[in-house]
């Protein structure tokens, strides 16, 4: 399919006369220039007004429909064939005739690469060259990364200032670009001007008189990538993403064509690069700009993939991406014309609070900060988004640990190339004390290294350290533990149901937050088991006041339905945790509740003054003294509108089940800390294929493979949390094909409407599923 483009793209495409009003552009959409000061310094603020007014607006100075919202800039990017990619890379500032001359004169015919390939030709052309990006080949490139990281950062570590973009972020992806691509190294500085050069050519608007120069630098760089191509062909055994497009175009010159190798020649030098470049410079920026984080990070390297995650998220390097109307449609409640533009604005969806929370702040532990699209989505999405996460990871892991005293040169002013799409600052630069520096007095720090996470970080990995505030004995072998943040700073907010994991040792336990509303501190309870190999034996008999301790979370797997007309919460012994914070939320919310905590003495059971606070919604059940719960009788007759919500030993919630089984599906809410997924047996499992339909791919999962793994070994990014059907986290969107639920996730009647999964655990009853993805 091909794309059609108006022949006047600013011509306002509103059939005026017919409109009694005038003009409908509004005052904002008409003032809306993405050269001026307000969207260079920040694209996202600068739509701040169209996000909130007018999601989808015609910019008339643009000639663009411009799209702001995080759900419209997706569903645009989801559908490649209404919404063409062709014009990704056209020059968006029409050209001079003397420039279009020059550009002649060099023969200059960039074309179709991936990028703005439409279908059909594309999605064969991308399965063929995609083996390159998989985690497993970038696997190979890690080392290169590091040992090009750590030269150059040997050549400016002892100087005491720096401009990280000019001595480091600009040439070393350039180089990794250039090495990953299988291109000979050339003259660094002759590459940046060329590289410059495609990005005003292409999103920036020069003034007639630069055009002729800017256009003899593209035309130059043009010839450059033939030149490469051809030396190539010469020899094309070598290693890199080139040399196997065009050992592919020997088996498959109809996919890979000869237009294609030289186009992606030059694109995919400027595509790997300077997208790469920007985003570490932005993330430098942005993480020196918030000293606690960047301490933090430079004290815990584990927190690093999420902190690159976010940096993309919170300040990506491709602002805005393109894509032309192939039909009559609609976006949101807006009504696009067949060949309308499309200026859709990546950094305004990541900044949308219709879908991130408190999107302005810069939060290294948010849950869902891969959601961004600053690698755009669907089937065009960014297939070097794992090389660049490396890349940042790794500039990251070298900086926070050789110069973390570094900070920001005060007052430094910083520019940015105007242009609608490509962002980074020109210049940061930096000051230290180099006596400070750590390798003088410990040369061990340059031998430690962090692992790279290849691909989408997992929320799991994201940890915090608290210091042990108090530790009370509140019950037979029970240990209240209060924790603080070691600054004072404010923890996380939890909802009722949720748990933290806690490190202890060398294992990681999970327990429920029963505290009252304290932004400033959490509670837990901890029972000592006397079969514990460390766990709870660890709290019990090593803790101490004003230790620390490592913890992850909040996360609520057992979260409370806020709309139901009644709650019957039932606590077990030390399942009174969570219970009780969801009895407390419920009392202070005026709602319609019953308390019922279940223990063999009073002695072992603990909060029983706060749950004596609860007055005669609360009813004890103590064994030993004759009272034991009567479930038959408590759950005798379902009534609708009533929730249950139960913690506590497995004999009471199998009670529970047995005990609810006339009761609406879905009634009974049982918290599980852990699953009862066994590793998965090849003999038992079968293999199937996943269609994509977002992706536009087919993924085969093994029978030794979990969905997830198979998605994440085909660059595919799905949040994940758990990893053992608990959470949530992994659920996607099921078209079409039964599914083999395996999650405790899910009620009954979600699981037979087969309309989501879990991926980490959930497999397919036949040979395919279809999904969302
Ligand atoms: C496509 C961003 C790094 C290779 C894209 C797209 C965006 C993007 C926005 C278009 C997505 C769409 O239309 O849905 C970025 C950013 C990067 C980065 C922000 C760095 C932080 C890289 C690297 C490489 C690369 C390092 C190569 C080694 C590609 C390719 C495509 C692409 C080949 C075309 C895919 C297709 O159309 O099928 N990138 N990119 N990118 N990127 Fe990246
Ligand atoms: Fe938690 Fe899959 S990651 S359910």
């Amino acid at each position: 399919m091909s794309a059609s483009v108006p022949a006047s793209a600013s011509a306002c495409p509103v059939d005026h006369p017919a409109l009694a009003g005038g003009c409908p552009v509004s005052a904002n959409a008409a003032a809306f220039d993405p050269f001026g000061p307000a969207y260079q310094a920040d694209p996202a603020e600068s739509l701040r007004w169209s996000r909130d007014e007018e999601p989808v607006f015609y910019s008339p100075e643009l000639g663009y429909w411009v799209v702001t919202r995080y759900e419209d800039v997706k569903a645009v990017f989801r559908d490649n064939l209404v919404f063409s990619p062709a014009i990704a890379l056209e020059k968006i500032t029409p050209v001079s005739e003397e420039a279009t001359a020059t550009l002649a004169r060099y023969d200059y015919a960039m074309a179709r690469t991936l990028v703005n390939e439409d279908e059909p030709a594309h999605m064969p052309r991308r399965r063929a060259l995609m083996d390159p990006f998989t985690p497993k080949e970038l696997a190979h490139h890690e080392p290169m990364v590091r040992r090009l990281t750590r030269e150059y950062v040997d050549r400016f570590v002892e100087s005491g200032k720096a401009d990280l973009v000019d001595e480091m972020l600009w040439e070393v992806p350039l180089t990794v670009a250039l090495h990953f691509l299988g291109v000979p190294e050339e003259d660094m500085a002759t590459m940046r001007k060329y590289s410059i050069a495609h990005t005003v050519n292409t999103w920036g608007r020069p003034a007639p008189e630069e055009q002729v120069a800017v256009a003899e630098a593209v035309g130059k760089f043009w010839q450059y990538a033939g030149t490469v191509l051809e030396k190539l062909r010469q020899d094309p055994s070598g290693h890199g993403w080139m040399p196997f497009g065009i050992r592919m175009q020997q088996q498959m010159p109809d996919v890979v064509t000869d237009s294609y190798l030289h186009s992606m020649m030059m694109a995919g030098i400027v595509a790997a690069h300077e997208t790469t470049a920007n985003a570490s410079a932005n993330a430098f920026k942005l993480l020196l700009e918030n000293r606690p984080v960047w301490e933090e990070i430079c004290a815990d390297p584990s927190l690093i993939p999420n902190a690159v995650e976010e940096c993309l998220r919170h300040s990506g390097s491709v602002a805005a991406w393109r894509r032309v109307a192939t039909a009559d449609t609609r976006i949101g409640d807006v009504d696009i014309p067949a060949g309308a533009k499309l200026l859709v604005v990546n950094a305004s969806a990541n900044h949308d609070e219709r879908h991130f929370d408190h999107p302005d702040e810069f939060d290294i532990r948010r849950p869902n900060s891969s959601d961004h699209l600053t690698f755009g989505y669907g089937s065009h999405q960014c297939m070097g988004k794992n090389l660049a996460r490396m890349e940042m990871q790794i500039f990251l892991e070298e900086l926070t640990t050789r110069l973390p005293h570094m900070e920001l040169v005060p007052d430094q002013e910083f520019t940015y190339l105007p242009n609608t799409s490509f962002r980074g600052p020109d210049h940061v630069w930096v000051q230290w004390d180099p006596q400070a520096n750590p390798e003088r007095t410990d040369p061990d720090v340059l031998q430690r290294r962090h692992p790279v996470t290849i691909g989408e970080p997992s929320t799991r990995s994201v940890s915090r350290t608290v210091t042990v505030e108090r530790l009370d004995r509140i019950a037979d072998d029970v240990l209240r533990v209060v924790l603080r943040d070691p600054a004072g700073n404010a923890l996380p907010a939890w909802t009722p149901g949720a748990h933290i994991d806690v490190d202890l040792g060398a294992l990681s336990r999970q327990y429920s937050l029963c505290g009252a509303s304290d932004a400033s501190t959490y509670e837990i309870a901890v029972l000592l088991d006397p079969e514990s190999r460390g766990g709870s034996r660890y709290v019990h008999e090593q803790l101490r006041v004003g230790g620390s301790l490592r913890i992850r979370g909040p996360r609520n797997h057992f979260a409370l339905d806020p709309d139901a007309e009644h709650y019957v919460f039932v606590a077990g012994g030390i399942g009174i945790t969570p219970v009780l914070a969801m009895a407390d939320h419920a009392r202070a919310r005026g709602w319609s509740y019953e308390l019922h905590y279940c223990g063999r003495n009073r002695s072992g059971m603990a909060y029983l003054e706060r749950v004596a606070g609860h007055g005669d919604r609360a009813t004890l059940h103590v064994s030993e003294e004759g009272a034991r719960v009567d479930l038959a009788a408590l759950l005798a007759t379902p009534v609708s509108g009533t929730q249950i919500y139960a913690c506590g030993p497995g004999r009471l919630l199998a009670g529970l089940e047995d005990a609810s089984r006339h009761w609406p599906d879905g009634a009974l809410h049982v918290e599980y800390f852990t699953s009862s997924l066994t590793a998965l047996d090849p003999d038992v499992e079968h293999a199937f294929d996943l269609e994509l339909r977002d992706s536009g791919l087919t993924v085969r999962v093994e029978s030794t493979q979990t969905v997830l793994d198979a998605l994440r070994a085909n660059n595919i990014d799905v949040p994940s949390d758990c990893e053992e059907g608990l959470c949530g986290s992994c659920e996607v969107t099921v078209l079409d094909g039964e599914v083999d639920h395996r999650d405790t996730v899910l009620t009954k009647a979600e699981r037979a409407a087969n309309r989501q999964m879990m991926t980490c655990c959930s497999r397919a009853c036949g040979d395919r599923l279809t999904l969302r993805l």
